[in-house]
C-alpha cells in the first residue's frame, strides 16, 4: 500500500514531487561500499513512503546507478513504480580508473546519453533531465536546446539545470522552460541565498537541493574516527580533513542540543531547516539505508517555527564552517561559484 506525502512543484512548469526526494548517489558511489539488496530495499521503502522523485547520474558508478533503480523499479509494486520520476544528470567524462577528466554538453553527446540512460533505466521517457556541470566550450544555450528537442522527442518530459550560477539560469531560461536547479544547500552551505535562490525564483525556477546533510558531516552520525574507505569523496573534502573536520562537529553539537530540545534528531532538524526555506525547494536526502531514510522522512512531520529556527541558525551561524564544499579542482567546475 502506497501512502502519500505532502507534494511541492518543481518551479512553475515542472511536475509536482513529493516534498522530500531520494538521491540514489550513495548507493553507487562516492560513500564507500554500499549494500545492493538494502539499496533496493530502501528504494523500495520510499517509494513505499509516498516519494516520488528519485534523482540519479549516468556517471554515478559509472551506469551501476541507473541499473540500480531499472531493478528497483522492476521489483516495486505497479502502483508506485506509475508515480515514481526519475531526475538524471548527465555529462561528465569519466576514466577506467573512475576519475572525472571533464564535461560534455554538445547537442550529438546530450542525445548519446539520453539513449544510453534510457536504455539503462528501462523507461521510455525521463522526468527530469540535466547536465551535471556547464561545459565550457559548449554555450548553455546549445545544450538546453539539445535537451528541449529530447522533450519534443518525448523522450525527456522537464528541463533542469546542475550547479549553475544566476546569469546561466538566465541564458537557459531564455532557450526553454527550466523546471528546477539542483544545488547544494544547507545550513553549511548557504551560498545560494545572496543571488542564485532569488533569480531561480524570479524566473519561476524550483530548487532541488542536494547536501542538505553536508554529506553526513551535519547529520549527526558522523564522529572523528569514522574510517573511510579508499574513494570516499569525504577522504578529500575540505570539511572532513583535521581541524576543520573539528570545527564542523562542534557546529553539530550545538545543533544536537537544539534538536535535542526539539524532540528530533540532528539529521531532521537540518532537513527540516532546508524544508523551511521555502516551498520551492525540494530536499534531497542521500539515504542508502532504510534505517536512515526512515529518519529522514521523519523530519516531515517537524515544524519548525521562527522562534526554533533561530536558534539552528544560532547553533550553525551562515558561514561558519570550516572548508569549502569540494576540492578546489571541483570548485573550478563550478559556474555558481563564480
Ligand atoms: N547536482 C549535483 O552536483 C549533486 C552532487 C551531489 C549529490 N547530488 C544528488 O543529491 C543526493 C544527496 O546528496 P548527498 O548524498 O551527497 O547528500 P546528503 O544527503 O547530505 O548526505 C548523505 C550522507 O549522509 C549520511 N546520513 C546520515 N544520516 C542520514 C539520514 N538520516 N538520511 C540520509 N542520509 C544520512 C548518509 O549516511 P551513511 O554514510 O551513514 O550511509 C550519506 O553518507 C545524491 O544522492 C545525488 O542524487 C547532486
Amino acid at each position: 500500500m502506497t501512502s502519500a506525502l505532502p507534494l511541492r512543484r518543481l518551479g512553475t512548469t515542472g511536475p509536482d514531487v513529493s516534498a522530500l526526494g531520494l538521491g540514489c548517489m550513495g548507493m553507487s558511489a562516492l560513500y564507500g561500499d554500499a549494500d545492493r539488496a538494502e539499496s533496493i530495499a530502501t528504494i523500495h521503502a520510499a517509494l513505499d513512503a509516498g516519494v516520488t522523485l528519485l534523482d540519479t547520474g549516468d556517471f554515478y558508478g559509472m551506469g551501476h546507478n541507473e541499473l540500480l533503480i531499472n531493478e528497483a523499479l522492476r521489483t516495486a509494486p505497479a502502483a508506485s513504480r506509475e508515480r515514481a520520476l526519475t531526475s538524471v544528470k548527465f555529462g561528465a567524462l569519466r576514466t577506467v580508473e573512475g576519475g572525472f577528466t571533464g564535461y560534455d554538453g554538445r547537442p550529438a553527446a546530450v542525445r548519446n546519453f539520453a539513449a544510453y540512460s534510457l536504455q539503462r533505466l528501462g523507461t521510455d521517457h525521463i522526468d527530469v533531465y540535466r547536465l551535471s556541470r556547464v561545459d565550457p566550450d559548449v554555450p548553455i544555450e546549445e545544450t538546453v536546446g539539445a535537451i528541449a528537442e529530447l522533450v519534443e522527442a518525448g523522450h525527456v518530459r522537464h528541463i533542469g539545470l546542475s550547479e549553475v550560477g544566476a546569469a546561466t539560469l538566465r541564458r537557459a531560461a531564455a532557450v526553454a522552460p527550466i523546471a528546477d536547479l539542483q544545488i547544494e544547500y544547507s545550513l553549511v552551505s548557504r551560498g545560494i541565498e545572496a543571488e542564485i535562490l532569488p533569480a531561480a525564483r524570479e524566473l519561476g525556477i524550483g530548487v532541488t537541493a542536494y547536501g542538505v546533510l553536508s554529506r553526513g558531516l551535519i547529520s549527526g552520525h558522523f564522529s572523528r574516527d569514522r574510517a573511510l574507505a579508499p574513494g570516499d569523496f569525504r577522504g578529500v573534502s575540505p570539511r572532513f580533513q583535521g581541524e576543520n573536520l573539528s570545527r564542523n562537529l562542534n557546529l553539530v553539537d550545538r545543533l544536537r542540543e537544539v534538536a535535542q530540545g526539539r524532540g528530533v534528531t540532528v539529521a531532521q532538524a537540518a532537513i527540516a531547516w532546508v524544508l523551511a526555506r521555502g516551498e520551492d525547494i525540494v530536499p534531497l536526502v542521500g539515504a542508502r539505508r532504510r534505517d536512515r531514510l526512515a529518519e529522514a522522512l521523519g523530519a516531515l512531520d517537524v515544524t519548525l517555527d521562527a522562534g526554533d529556527l533561530a536558534a539552528v541558525e544560532a547553533a550553525v551561524p551562515a558561514g561558519a564552517v570550516a572548508g569549502a564544499r569540494y576540492p578546489e579542482a571541483q570548485m573550478a567546475h563550478l559556474d555558481s561559484e563564480r
